[in-house]
Protein backbone atom coordinates (compact mmCIF):
# COMPACT_ATOMS: atom_id res chain seq x y z
CA UNK A 1 0.00 0.00 0.00
CA UNK A 2 1.55 3.60 -0.84
CA UNK A 3 0.72 6.69 2.37
CA UNK A 4 -0.34 9.68 0.64
CA UNK A 5 1.58 12.52 2.82
CA UNK A 6 2.29 15.81 2.15
CA UNK A 7 5.86 17.07 0.86
CA UNK A 8 7.69 19.48 2.67
CA UNK A 9 9.49 21.50 -0.51
CA UNK A 10 13.90 22.12 1.01
CA UNK A 11 13.45 19.47 3.29
CA UNK A 12 16.04 17.31 3.16
CA UNK A 13 16.62 13.84 4.88
CA UNK A 14 19.98 11.37 5.03
CA UNK A 15 19.78 8.06 6.11
CA UNK A 16 21.68 4.90 6.42
CA UNK A 17 23.05 2.69 8.85
CA UNK A 18 25.10 3.16 11.81
CA UNK A 19 28.45 4.03 10.31
CA UNK A 20 27.17 4.73 7.21
CA UNK A 21 28.41 8.58 7.40
CA UNK A 22 25.49 10.74 7.14
CA UNK A 23 27.09 12.97 9.87
CA UNK A 24 29.47 13.58 7.72
CA UNK A 25 27.42 13.93 4.72
CA UNK A 26 25.49 16.76 6.70
CA UNK A 27 28.17 18.90 7.33
CA UNK A 28 29.95 18.63 3.90
CA UNK A 29 26.38 19.68 2.18
CA UNK A 30 25.88 22.65 4.70
CA UNK A 31 29.52 23.76 4.04
CA UNK A 32 28.61 23.63 0.25
CA UNK A 33 25.46 25.22 0.68
CA UNK A 34 26.69 28.09 2.84
CA UNK A 35 29.67 28.94 0.36
CA UNK A 36 26.79 29.61 -2.39
CA UNK A 37 24.91 31.94 -0.21
CA UNK A 38 21.85 29.41 0.12
CA UNK A 39 20.13 29.56 3.56
CA UNK A 40 20.50 26.29 5.35
CA UNK A 41 19.53 24.91 8.43
CA UNK A 42 21.12 21.51 9.58
CA UNK A 43 19.70 19.01 12.51
CA UNK A 44 18.93 15.65 13.45
CA UNK A 45 17.32 12.93 15.24
CA UNK A 46 16.95 12.07 18.05
CA UNK A 47 16.42 15.97 17.97
CA UNK A 48 18.61 18.38 20.47
CA UNK A 49 15.63 19.14 22.27
CA UNK A 50 14.31 17.59 25.74
CA UNK A 51 12.71 14.96 23.81
CA UNK A 52 15.80 13.97 21.74
CA UNK A 53 17.88 13.89 24.67
CA UNK A 54 16.26 11.60 26.69
CA UNK A 55 16.15 9.07 23.66
CA UNK A 56 19.92 9.59 23.67
CA UNK A 57 20.14 8.00 27.45
CA UNK A 58 18.25 5.41 26.29
CA UNK A 59 20.56 4.48 23.47
CA UNK A 60 23.27 4.76 25.84
CA UNK A 61 20.89 2.30 27.96
CA UNK A 62 21.27 5.11 31.10
CA UNK A 63 17.62 4.69 31.01
CA UNK A 64 15.20 1.17 30.29
CA UNK A 65 11.99 1.95 28.44
CA UNK A 66 9.75 -0.99 26.66
CA UNK A 67 10.38 -1.14 23.04
CA UNK A 68 7.08 0.56 22.04
CA UNK A 69 7.85 4.10 24.38
CA UNK A 70 11.15 4.03 23.05
CA UNK A 71 8.91 3.98 19.40
CA UNK A 72 6.50 6.38 20.66
CA UNK A 73 9.06 8.66 22.16
CA UNK A 74 11.00 9.01 19.04
CA UNK A 75 7.27 9.93 17.23
CA UNK A 76 6.64 12.61 19.79
CA UNK A 77 10.72 13.79 19.22
CA UNK A 78 9.34 13.78 16.10
CA UNK A 79 6.74 16.05 16.18
CA UNK A 80 8.24 18.19 18.35
CA UNK A 81 11.16 18.60 15.79
CA UNK A 82 8.90 19.38 13.06
CA UNK A 83 6.54 21.37 14.49
CA UNK A 84 8.13 23.60 17.41
CA UNK A 85 6.90 26.67 17.49
CA UNK A 86 10.30 28.18 17.94
CA UNK A 87 12.57 26.13 16.20
CA UNK A 88 10.47 24.13 14.12
CA UNK A 89 11.65 22.54 11.12
CA UNK A 90 8.75 23.84 9.68
CA UNK A 91 9.60 26.73 11.16
CA UNK A 92 12.98 27.24 9.15
CA UNK A 93 11.54 26.10 5.61
CA UNK A 94 8.80 29.24 6.50
CA UNK A 95 12.03 31.81 6.73
CA UNK A 96 13.09 30.09 3.42
CA UNK A 97 15.97 27.75 4.75
CA UNK A 98 16.55 24.76 2.87
CA UNK A 99 16.05 22.37 6.24
CA UNK A 100 18.69 19.49 6.45
CA UNK A 101 18.27 16.41 9.06
CA UNK A 102 20.66 13.92 9.77
CA UNK A 103 17.96 10.89 10.29
CA UNK A 104 13.67 11.10 9.93
CA UNK A 105 11.14 8.68 10.14
CA UNK A 106 12.62 6.51 7.88
CA UNK A 107 15.26 5.30 11.08
CA UNK A 108 11.71 4.47 13.07
CA UNK A 109 10.91 1.81 10.03
CA UNK A 110 14.26 1.01 10.16
CA UNK A 111 15.07 0.28 13.63
CA UNK A 112 11.64 0.15 15.67
CA UNK A 113 10.10 -2.54 13.53
CA UNK A 114 12.55 -4.72 14.59
CA UNK A 115 10.87 -5.10 17.98
CA UNK A 116 7.42 -3.29 17.66
CA UNK A 117 6.77 -4.56 13.76
CA UNK A 118 6.11 -2.23 10.86
CA UNK A 119 2.20 -1.67 11.17
CA UNK A 120 2.60 0.04 14.65
CA UNK A 121 5.76 2.14 13.61
CA UNK A 122 3.73 3.19 10.22
CA UNK A 123 0.48 4.22 12.37
CA UNK A 124 3.00 6.29 14.48
CA UNK A 125 4.79 8.03 11.96
CA UNK A 126 2.44 10.01 9.81
CA UNK A 127 4.06 13.02 9.12
CA UNK A 128 4.78 15.30 5.96
CA UNK A 129 7.59 13.66 4.16
CA UNK A 130 10.90 15.45 2.83
CA UNK A 131 11.70 16.66 -0.76
CA UNK A 132 14.76 14.76 -1.28
CA UNK A 133 15.36 11.09 0.64
CA UNK A 134 19.30 10.59 0.46
CA UNK A 135 19.73 6.97 1.62
CA UNK A 136 23.58 6.15 1.61
CA UNK A 137 23.67 2.42 1.16
CA UNK A 138 26.31 0.59 2.86
CA UNK A 139 26.61 -3.41 3.55
CA UNK A 140 26.60 -4.47 7.29
CA UNK A 141 30.16 -5.81 7.08
CA UNK A 142 31.24 -2.38 6.45
CA UNK A 143 29.34 -0.31 8.61
CA UNK A 144 30.58 -2.84 11.30
CA UNK A 145 34.18 -2.03 10.55
CA UNK A 146 33.25 1.40 10.83
CA UNK A 147 31.56 1.37 14.03
CA UNK A 148 34.89 -0.37 15.77
CA UNK A 149 36.22 3.21 15.61
CA UNK A 150 33.32 4.70 17.96
CA UNK A 151 33.81 4.31 21.87
CA UNK A 152 30.58 4.29 22.82
CA UNK A 153 28.31 0.66 22.01
CA UNK A 154 24.95 1.77 21.00
CA UNK A 155 21.60 -0.43 20.66
CA UNK A 156 21.24 -1.93 17.48
CA UNK A 157 24.75 -2.86 16.54
CA UNK A 158 25.05 -6.09 16.01
CA UNK A 159 25.60 -8.10 12.20
CA UNK A 160 23.06 -9.85 11.88
CA UNK A 161 20.41 -7.06 13.48
CA UNK A 162 21.68 -4.41 10.97
CA UNK A 163 20.67 -6.68 7.55
CA UNK A 164 17.08 -6.98 9.14
CA UNK A 165 17.68 -3.12 9.85
CA UNK A 166 18.14 -2.56 5.56
CA UNK A 167 15.41 -4.70 5.45
CA UNK A 168 13.46 -2.56 6.95
CA UNK A 169 14.89 0.79 5.62
CA UNK A 170 13.82 -0.87 1.56
CA UNK A 171 10.59 -1.73 2.98
CA UNK A 172 10.32 1.93 4.50
CA UNK A 173 11.34 3.44 1.28
CA UNK A 174 8.74 1.32 -0.89
CA UNK A 175 5.29 2.92 0.61
CA UNK A 176 6.36 6.40 -0.43
CA UNK A 177 7.51 4.94 -3.80
CA UNK A 178 4.16 7.01 -5.22
CA UNK A 179 4.09 10.10 -3.05
CA UNK A 180 6.46 12.42 -5.05
CA UNK A 181 9.36 12.45 -2.47
CA UNK A 182 12.28 12.43 -4.62
CA UNK A 183 14.66 9.16 -3.15
CA UNK A 184 18.60 9.21 -3.73
CA UNK A 185 20.57 5.84 -2.81
CA UNK A 186 24.14 6.07 -3.09
CA UNK A 187 26.61 3.73 -2.80
CA UNK A 188 28.08 4.68 0.86
CA UNK A 189 31.50 3.30 0.28
CA UNK A 190 32.17 6.26 -2.14
CA UNK A 191 34.56 8.55 -0.97
CA UNK A 192 33.02 11.48 1.38
CA UNK A 193 33.68 14.72 -1.32
CA UNK A 194 32.05 12.15 -4.39
CA UNK A 195 29.21 11.42 -2.14
CA UNK A 196 28.44 14.84 -1.46
CA UNK A 197 28.55 16.11 -5.06
CA UNK A 198 26.39 13.28 -6.37
CA UNK A 199 23.80 14.72 -3.41
CA UNK A 200 24.37 18.41 -4.73
CA UNK A 201 23.67 16.96 -8.99
CA UNK A 202 21.03 14.85 -7.53
CA UNK A 203 19.09 17.52 -5.77
CA UNK A 204 19.99 20.16 -8.48
CA UNK A 205 22.43 22.41 -6.63
P1 LIG B 1 22.85 8.51 15.23
O1 LIG B 1 22.48 9.57 14.28
O2 LIG B 1 23.60 7.33 14.69
O3 LIG B 1 23.60 9.12 16.46
P2 LIG B 1 25.17 9.30 16.71
O4 LIG B 1 25.90 8.97 15.44
O5 LIG B 1 25.30 10.72 17.11
O6 LIG B 1 25.46 8.33 17.83
O7 LIG B 1 21.47 7.99 15.86
C1 LIG B 1 21.43 7.32 17.05
C2 LIG B 1 20.65 6.03 16.95
O8 LIG B 1 19.25 6.29 16.96
C3 LIG B 1 20.92 5.17 15.74
O9 LIG B 1 21.37 3.89 16.15
C4 LIG B 1 19.57 5.00 15.09
C5 LIG B 1 18.61 5.30 16.21
N1 LIG B 1 17.29 5.79 15.76
C6 LIG B 1 16.17 4.96 15.88
O10 LIG B 1 16.26 3.82 16.34
N2 LIG B 1 14.94 5.44 15.49
C7 LIG B 1 14.76 6.69 14.99
O11 LIG B 1 13.62 7.08 14.64
C8 LIG B 1 15.92 7.54 14.89
C9 LIG B 1 15.78 8.92 14.36
C10 LIG B 1 17.16 7.05 15.27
Amino acid sequence: MNEKTELLKNFIVLEGLDGSGTTTQLKMMENYLKRKDIPVYTTCEPSPLPTGRLIRRILRKEVTVEPETLARLFSADRYEHLFGSVDGILTHLSAGEVVITDRYLFSSFAYQSLDCGFDLVRDLNKYPLPEYLIYLKLSPEICRQRMKNRDMEELFDADRIQKRIIENYERGMDIYSKSGMKTVVIDGTRRPGEICSEIMKAIGR
